[in-house]
């Protein structure tokens, strides 16, 4: 044992001499796995944990690049070595465009051997290293993130650490722009697959049979345009935390394969018949009301049931505005970290005005876009209430609104405060707004006629 190290390398090489002489050259520091033919090292290498392969180009059975792109697609992250004679040197080239590591030329040196293995390690585990050191940083801000006192939002960070300790899927609904995403990742961070990815899906960006072939990634020729194999977010994100943003949008028959999956844990790629196992968390988050959806048959009742084991309700800013002090500061104190300037501050006004006169239909990203352009464009290191934006109440009602009512109940009252300002004096009102008297008579009358 002693300096032994847990790398393991398969030499695949049809010449028994070939083999041997890795196998000394190897066997004190690494372990050593040997075949002969093409689909014994396949066979090899789909049983064992294999991190680098050392691959003679010309095999009995079957072509060393061939050879090559079947590691690839069991494991995209394996290093692949070439030994090559020299007559063969111009497809080791080609092995290296197909994402070989590098190739070694017969006959070489044991030091050439041992360095180049060196390298193809260090290469793995630097990259191991970068997800890791790239986790580790939002780990270490567990909740620091995430601002908020209010009762509501203490139980939500407490339920969180509890329930990150399990793979059960969750399922949290809120407003847009509450924090859902900060909770997925709060989740994954603080459970056992913190050091694993966290994976997003966007449900709601994509169309379904982009859809699939990003979740279940594909075999090469499985569809016209999949020229060679890749793949998907389920197996990017083995061991790890699938985030399905919007999943109410989500196509119904997606919905179903979703399902499927959640229950039996497997999955196969698209072209291919080949069972994988799926070990994932799925954390799903959307701001529609499912139960409407499952009356309107948009979604899927079996699915809401198997999503919903940890449910989580983020309230709205509104209904946490004690949270309204704390983010602002958060946010000021993070933009001047962000930018290097000097922290601004909001007065004991501004933040009265915008704590308790606004209701933060956008919520916290609302809060944050204000927060930002407010530092930006207001010179003085305090910011007072007559730097915030007309915040009138009638802005909690809009939130339901389509653009076109949004837009005819803006125009309406635009329409009359203009007639306020000229004393309700029809054709000065056309002339100011650019419209013709009587399509100005014409949209006035209109809610009248409705009447
Ligand atoms: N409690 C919080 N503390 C600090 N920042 C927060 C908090 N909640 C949300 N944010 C910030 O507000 C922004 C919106 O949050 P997030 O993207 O998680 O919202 P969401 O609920 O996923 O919205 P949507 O439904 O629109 O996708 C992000 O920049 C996030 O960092
Ligand atoms: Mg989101």
């Amino acid at each position: 044992m002693g300096s032994k190290r847990s790398e393991m390398i398969l030499v695949v090489d049809d010449e028994l001499g070939i083999r041997q002489s890795f196998n000394m050259i190897l066997k004190d520091d690494y372990k050593i796995i040997l075949a002969s033919t093409g689909n014994e090292a396949l066979e090899l290498f789909k049983a064992n944990p294999v991190d680098i392969v050392l691959l003679d180009i010309l095999l009995p059975d079957m072509g060393g690049l061939e050879l090559l792109e079947k590691f690839k697609e069991t494991d995209p992250t394996v290093e692949v070595i070439m030994v090559t004679a020299v007559k063969e040197v111009a497809i080791a080239v080609k092995a290296i465009k197909s994402g070989a590591y590098e190739y070694i030329m017969k006959p070489f040196t044991i030091d050439d051997i041992l360095s180049v293995i060196q390298r193809a390690l260090e290469k793995r585990s630097l990259i191991k290293e970068v997800a890791y050191l790239r986790n580790e940083l939002e780990v270490r801000r567990p909740f620091e993130m995430m601002v908020g006192e209010d009762p509501k939002m203490r139980e939500i960070f407490d339920y969180i650490t509890i329930i990150a300790q399990s793979s059960g899927t969750v399922l949290i609904q809120g407003e847009s722009g509450t924090g859902k995403e900060l909770v997925a990742r709060a989740i994954h961070n603080r459970s056992p697959r913190k050091s694993e990815p966290f994976i997003v899906m966007n449900c709601a960006a994509i169309p379904i049979t982009l859809m699939e072939s990003e979740i279940f990634g594909y075999n090469k020729g499985a569809f016209t345009g999949a020229f060679s194999t890749r793949i998907g977010k389920l197996e990017m994100a083995n061991k790890g935390t699938v985030f399905l943003d919007d999943v109410d949008s989500m196509d119904v028959k997606m919905q179903g394969k979703l399902l499927r999956i959640i229950q039996d844990k497997e999955f196969e790629r698209l072209g291919s018949s080949k069972v994988l196992k799926a070990d994932v968390r799925f954390i799903a988050a959307s701001n529609k009301d499912l139960k409407t959806l499952i009356e309107q048959s948009e979604f899927r009742e079996d699915l809401f049931y198997r999503l919903n084991v940890f449910p989580i309700k983020v309230p709205p800013l509104r209904e946490r505005k004690k949270d309204v002090p704390l983010l602002l500061e958060h946010f000021t104190a993070l933009y001047a970290k962000q930018t290097g300037k000097e922290k601004k501050q909001f007065s004991e006004d501004a933040v009265r005005m915008l704590t308790v006169e606004y209701e933060w239909p956008g919520n916290v990203r609302e809060l944050q876009n204000l927060v930002e352009r407010l530092i930006t464009i207001t010179k003085d290191p305090v910011i007072r209430s007559k730097d915030l934006p007309s915040v009138g109440p009638r802005k909690a009602e809009i939130r339901d609104m389509t653009l076109k009512e949004a837009v005819n109940t803006f125009e309406r009252q635009y329409i009359a405060d203009v007639l306020e300002t000229v004393g309700g004096n029809k054709s000065k009102a056309a002339e100011k707004l650019g419209i013709h008297r009587n399509t100005l008579l014409s949209k006035t009358n209109e809610p009248d006629s409705n009447s």
